[in-house]
């Protein structure tokens, strides 16, 4: 059977879904959710605002039955703060023409939920972790939450059979110092370390371009110590570009949304957890699905008013930056998990 396609204005179609099921983290990270502005008072989503697991079964069917999503991955703030989520997993997995299914997290409470999770059908994890100095990570993380914390999470994901990739936001004057400890430590492990450049999601984050440490940086660092070459994507539209140690088949990614974008291809629809459709990560506005969804419509016009938003999709927020879009406000990283 062929799969459905449906192209947005630049001639991108839709083939990754990600959805976020919390806005809640157990983590403060300053790049995303600064402990002074998501403070004991911030008000996070209520239950009934969130989408139920068979409102976003049912959604997911949708855009992948119809609209060509073959790809789900799913997010938060922290998406183990929902409860049962392994739940969902099952769901998604049970539908026909998903092909992947995998999920971003902090890792700390991987723990408790690698393997349910993993035998719910769950692939693969990206797991966060900037630093491997107990000092500076709990700084990050704004929580005082220690390394081993996280390097737990990720043998629990390794051990259950999950694919592992970690992910190192790098930023300067935090954790460039860094890199290679990282690229060494993960090398070793043999996880796939992904170096993220500091970017201007949101509006709270106190983003400066003086604060990103570049892809060229990054790779420079490492190459002058363990040498890098190039190595081709696995899939059109993957973020990250992916290189490999000399000689080996070791392999490290750079996310360079600042430094050089990668818009062109973008393929990439964001559900917030209350049920907002984002067709950008710096998007301004998502596009309320959770009200038709509660409203009767029949699939066929759920399908049709997706469709639209996609046809309609024409952001390049990444290779606009710095021109016409800098000041107006974004939708926060917590809100649909990166
Ligand atoms: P793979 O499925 O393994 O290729 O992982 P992924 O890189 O798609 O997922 P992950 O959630 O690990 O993303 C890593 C980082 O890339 C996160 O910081 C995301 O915010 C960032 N990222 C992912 N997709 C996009 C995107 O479309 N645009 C931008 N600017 N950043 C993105
Ligand atoms: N810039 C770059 N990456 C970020 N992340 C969160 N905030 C930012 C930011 N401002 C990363 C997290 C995680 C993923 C969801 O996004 O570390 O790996
Ligand atoms: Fe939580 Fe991830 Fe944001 Fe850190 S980056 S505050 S772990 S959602
Ligand atoms: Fe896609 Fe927006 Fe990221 Fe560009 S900035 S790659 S359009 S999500």
């Amino acid at each position: 059977m062929t799969k459905p396609q449906v192209l947005d204005q630049l001639n991108r179609p839709l083939r990754d879904l990600r959805i976020s099921v919390t806005d809640k983290c157990n983590f403060r990270c300053s790049y995303c959710m600064p402990a002074e502005i998501f403070g004991p008072d911030f008000q996070f989503l209520k239950k009934d605002q969130l989408l139920s697991f068979e409102e976003l079964e049912r959604l997911t069917k949708i855009f992948v039955d119809s609209l060509g999503v073959q790809k789900i991955r799913i997010t938060g703030g922290e998406p183990l703060m929902r409860k049962d989520l392994d739940h969902l997993i099952t769901k998604i997995n049970a539908i026909k023409g998903v092909e992947d299914i995998a999920m971003t997290t902090n890792g700390s409470l991987l723990p408790k939920y690698a393997k349910p999770l993993k035998e719910a059908g769950l692939k693969r994890v990206s797991i966060s972790l900037d630093s491997l100095k107990d000092e500076v990570f709990g700084k990050i993380n704004g929580r005082g939450v220690t390394v081993q914390t996280v390097l737990d999470g990720i043998d629990a994901a390794a051990d259950a059979g999950l694919q592992v990739k970690i992910n190192m936001v790098v930023k300067k004057g935090m954790n460039e110092d860094e890199i290679i400890p990282m690229a060494k430590f993960f090398r070793e492990k043999g996880h796939i370390l992904r170096f993220i450049e500091f970017m201007d999601v949101g509006n709270t984050n106190q983003w400066k371009l003086d604060d990103v440490y570049s892809k060229k940086q990054i790779i420079e660092d490492i190459n002058s110590v363990m040498p890098l070459e190039a190595i081709a994507p696995n899939y059109t539209g993957e973020v990250a570009t992916r290189f490999r140690y000399v000689g080996s088949h070791d392999e490290i990614g750079v996310i360079s949304s600042v430094s050089d974008a990668f818009c062109s291809s973008c393929n990439r629809a964001r559900l917030s957890a209350e049920g907002k459709l984002y067709t950008c990560l710096f998007a301004t506005n998502g596009h309320d699905i959770r009200s038709p969804l509660r409203s009767n419509l029949s699939d066929e016009e759920l399908t049709e008013l997706l469709q639209n938003l996609w046809n309609g999709r024409k952001d390049r927020y990444s290779e606009e930056r710095g021109s016409v879009t800098r000041d107006r406000s974004k939708v926060e990283m917590s809100h649909i998990g990166g």
